[in-house]
């Protein structure tokens, strides 16, 4: 087996307490067996930039990281990845913003990533490459003469042709991404926005799941991620998990618990999400003081202003909604600012009526993947869930709504919380069976296969 080095802007390492994401375990478990290293920025900004790189192992799992200065992460991180790439790819081009240092700044830090990258590549080592934030990497590394296999893995969508020809230099930055040999998309949707791009846009021909653009030939394809199941279910037995089922239990009494967890993020469809709420509220007066709406909300890249924006909207919207609907014993929406460990998230899960999914645009959408695993099979709950979300794709079995559409979703909570046993059972069983056996180690190890098994002259000249 060659070793494999993962490549993704945050790394994560083995923590103490196992608070962490799904994602994160999954690497590990690849870093762990195949040895390598994870690669990626420490989150940490020096004054000026030096390309020194600390070494870690924890638990068997090795990670470098660089620190980046002060510009870069403005025009790196807070600039063209999250003001410009992120909204573009969400299909929000009202909120991306092009600016030209934007763009060099993103180039440069890649450019900076890639230096003392390459040096630790060995020959036959499998290059893992994630998300919107390095695209460029692989073209960088050819650069510098490495000659294995690159795989990229999309974690977002990817637009529809007509909204990505709205950023300048598009044609750079799609053609860069042939110097890899595999790339990785969540959903058949997100593949043919891009086989669409290559073909119309930079006359590319397209046979199967290769495409090739300029003599560079690489495989495309769907590989849609999912969670760390067996993980998710021991989380829900730990005693964090334990104490916080009881505190919600008690706090509950007889209310019907609707659930939601996002990070805040204008693509979540937050917004939408109360206002559907509010909708339901004023259409089913028996809701009153017998269901709770729980909105969890972690804040999220606050140096970004849409991001203070959403923010506060949020906190209006909330303090509004309850003002209207609220009783001296009943309060419509619990909105809360703060992240919650896996194991906790796991135990409020079960003891929600309703999981409401509802992103405008989702890469994939793991919270609704987690919820399923979570729910008591013999009385599971309901997961209502956006058309637009990537795990739409695979969970045909939820209640599925158009987020934008007040009404609709509102109609989807009453369906939900009033769904006979049987049909809930009956849709459960099949969203569990996919959650199941489709979990994150399959998807990264059918991912792994596909950069392995790519022959290895393809994304070479000629
Ligand atoms: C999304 C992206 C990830 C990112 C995560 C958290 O899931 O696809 O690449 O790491 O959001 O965002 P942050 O900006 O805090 O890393």
């Amino acid at each position: 087996m060659s070793r494999l080095i993962v490549v993704s802007n945050r790394v994560s390492l083995p923590h103490p307490d196992g608070a962490q994401g799904g994602l994160a375990v999954a690497l590990q478990a690849a870093l762990r067996e195949a040895g390598g290293l994870w690669f990626g920025w420490s989150g940490r900004e020096v004054e000026k930039f030096t390309g020194s790189v600390s070494f870690e192992e924890i638990d068997g799992v090795r990670s470098a990281v660089v620190d980046l200065e002060p510009q870069d992460v403005e025009e790196y991180y807070n600039g063209f990845a999250n003001r410009t790439l992120w909204p573009l790819f969400h299909y929000r081009i009202d909120l991306a913003k092009y600016n030209r240092s934007f763009g060099s700044g993103y180039e440069r830090v890649n450019k900076r990533f890639a230096e003392p990258l390459h040096v630790m590549i060995e020959p036959g080592d499998t290059v893992w490459i994630n998300d919107y934030h390095l695209i460029p990497i692989a073209s960088q590394l050819r650069e510098h003469g490495v000659n294995n296999r690159i795989g990229f893995f999309l974690h977002t969508p990817w637009p529809p042709t007509r909204l990505l020809v709205s950023l300048p230099y598009h044609e750079r930055l799609v053609r860069s991404m042939f110097a890899y040999d595999v790339i990785g998309f969540q959903t058949s949707e997100w593949l043919e926005s891009f086989l669409h791009y290559c073909q119309n846009e930079l006359g590319g021909t397209v046979d199967g799941e290769y495409v090739t653009v300029d003599g560079k030939t690489l495989r495309a394809a769907v590989c849609p991620i999912g969670i760390d199941f067996k993980n998710f279910l021991e989380a829900a037995k730990t005693p964090a998990a334990q104490e916080i089922a009881e505190r919600t239990r008690i706090s509950l009494r007889q209310l019907s618990m609707i659930v939601g967890v996002d990070r805040l993020d204008y693509s979540k469809g937050l917004e939408e999400r109360l206002n559907s709420f509010e909708t339901y509220l004023n259409r089913h007066t028996e809701a009153h003081r017998a269901v709770v709406l729980v909105q969890i909300a972690p804040p999220s890249r606050g140096e970004v202003e849409q991001y203070r924006n959403v923010r506060e909207k949020l906190n209006e919207m909330a303090g509004r909604i309850n003002g209207a609907f609220a009783e001296v014993d009943w309060t419509p929406i619990r909105y809360v600012n703060r992240g919650y460990s896996r194991d906790e998230l796991a135990a409020l899960y079960r003891a929600a009526k309703v999981g409401l999914v509802t992103p405008l645009r989702d890469g994939m959408n793991l919270v609704a993947k987690e919820y399923v695993a979570a729910q008591d099979p013999e009385d599971p709950g309901v997961l209502v869930l956006s058309r637009f979300a990537g795990a739409a794709a695979q969970m045909q079995e939820a209640l599925l709504v158009n987020p934008y559409a007040p009404e609709e979703v509102a109609d989807a909570i009453h369906t939900a919380l009033t769904m006979p046993l049987a049909e809930r059972k009956r849709r459960h069983n099949i969203l569990l069976e996919g959650v199941r056996s489709e979990d994150v180690h399959w998807w990264r190890e059918r991912f792994v296969r596909m950069i392995e098994e790519a022959p290895a002259h393809i994304g070479q000249d000629g």
